[in-house]
């Protein structure tokens, strides 16, 4: 099949060019979408009388033919071909002869590219949604047994006030269940039809694209051709999606690292998703949620490198446009191993409450609940009770000792109104459970937000 470009330019090709046009090296992920395209649009031709029944047999059995061989890996990818749809349409020619030719009628590859592409997203769309699923049940099921394992909450880093493991955990699953909807949210707004749309202004063909786009599967056409075709946003839409789950993924991991260290210990990963050093026999290295932090750099790169190819584009296709395609496949396989593993790492990962409680001792987590305590029980103002409250945490620090470990004694000697119930309300517990505004951290509160993820869930199941 002689290339697109021999019905204009006869001179001899250069050499570097097929090298340099091509896509096939990485457009041939596109097959299955480019077949069942193919399938689907002369099926409207030959229902359109267009095309022959019989031709449309001969193309649909060549087609089918043809996926068997890539299948099978008995297809040859040619460079000389350019991309995966004349790949295809050569390949047809070759098996079933001069009824090949009648398949690119009232169709272009500018739409057809788009087709195949969006259909690319929008499967992988779903995938992505079926292992954030996952994570959050992974999620979930380690936050059942945490309700009351006590670690310090922490801004800047620093010891703030005291939470429960699984309050920090469902913070995680809010974030993944909004990557959810956001991927959700893409799939609808980007299930429409390109095809048909044709090079970029329709076409003069009696076509019926709401009857192409039903038998792929799309809720229904695109408005405008010249749009359709130069559209990527859906392609952006999956790289902006990706990048935040993968941010999202990023911090998790960060949490991971620092509570794998020896000055935390929180947590320890198993042995099947860590690795050894090579010269330090004692070592054992949080390798996955490091390279889990380090893929974030690559989908955020696609995104940027997407979105600047487009930013200059006039209507409607231009060959930029082939760029378009290695960061989506290379941030959705990127997504898609990373959330397999993290998944596979939290289930076997062990959780240390002791370390964890022995934290929370340090750092006056609940100097809060005295302040508070101050003012509610003492009828301070609470920048006054505020102001004692930091006397109260240097006299700690002078003992070394931490702020809900001092006695009644020690404590009224600051303030004679303090009573015997100061020791239960600076026990760290009580601080945690204190907090049960809704979307708090207390146990009762926690369990709330389990519950509502759960529901959420097994209605989304069901
Ligand atoms: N390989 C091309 C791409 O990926 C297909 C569309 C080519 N269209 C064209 N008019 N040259 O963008």
């Amino acid at each position: 099949m002689p290339k697109v470009a021999s019905g204009k330019t006869t001179a001899p090709k250069a050499k570097l060019l097929d090298a340099f046009n091509a896509s096939i090296t990485f457009d041939k992920e596109l097959y299955e979408e480019d077949i069942q395209g193919s399938i689907a649009h002369v099926k409207m031709l030959a229902k359109q009388n267009i095309i022959t029944d019989t031709s449309k047999e001969k193309i649909i059995s060549g087609l089918k033919l043809i996926l068997q061989e890539i299948h099978e890996g008995k297809y040859a990818f040619d460079i000389g071909d350019e991309d995966i749809h004349m790949s295809i349409e050569s390949r047809l020619g070759k098996l079933i002869g001069d009824d090949a030719k009648r398949m690119h009628t009232a169709r272009s590859r500018n739409d057809q590219v788009a087709l195949d592409f969006r259909m690319f997203v929008l499967k992988n769309n779903k995938k992505l949604v079926t292992l954030l699923t996952t994570l959050i049940k992974t999620l979930l099921n380690i936050a059942k047994k945490h309700t009351t394992t006590l670690l310090p909450g922490m801004t800047h880093l620093q010891h703030a006030q005291p939470i429960n493991f699984a309050y920090h955990m469902l913070a995680y699953v809010s974030m993944f269940q909004r990557d959810i909807q956001r991927f959700e949210d893409s799939f609808t707004r980007n299930n429409v039809s390109p095809i048909g749309c044709a090079a970029l202004a329709g076409t003069p063909y009696e076509t019926d694209r709401e009857y192409e786009a039903k038998l792929l599967g799309f809720d229904g056409v695109s408005i405008n051709c010249l749009d359709t075709v130069s559209d990527r946003d859906f392609a952006l839409e999956i790289l902006f999606n990706i990048a935040t789950m993968m941010m999202h993924i990023s911090r998790f991991a960060e949490e991971i690292i620092l509570w794998s260290s020896s000055e935390f210990r929180f947590v320890e990963l198993s042995d099947a998703y860590s690795t050894s050093s090579s010269i330090m026999p004692q070592k054992k290295n949080p390798d996955v949620p490091e390279l889990l932090r380090g893929k974030t750099g690559r989908v955020n790169g696609n995104l940027i490198a997407l979105l600047t190819v487009l930013k200059g584009l006039p209507l409607a296709y231009n060959k930029d446009m082939q760029e378009d395609k290695e960061g989506v496949f290379d941030s959705v396989q990127t997504a898609t191993i990373s959330l397999q593993i993290l998944s596979q790492a939290l289930e076997s990962m062990s959780i240390n409450k002791k370390a964890m409680l022995q934290a929370t001792k340090k750092g006056h987590l609940s100097a809060t609940d005295l302040a508070d305590y101050l003012t509610t029980k003492c009828g301070y103002a609470f920048r006054d009770a505020y102001k004692l409250t930091g006397e109260i945490v240097a006299y700690a620090d002078t003992k070394a000792t931490d702020v809900s470990e001092l006695c009644l004694e020690e404590l009224q000697k600051f303030e004679p109104a303090i009573k015997s119930d100061i020791i239960k309300t600076l026990q760290l517990e009580t601080s945690m459970n204190a907090r049960n505004s809704q979307g708090g951290t207390a146990t009762c509160s926690t369990l709330k937000q389990l519950e509502y993820f759960e529901n959420w869930l097994s209605e989304r199941d069901g």
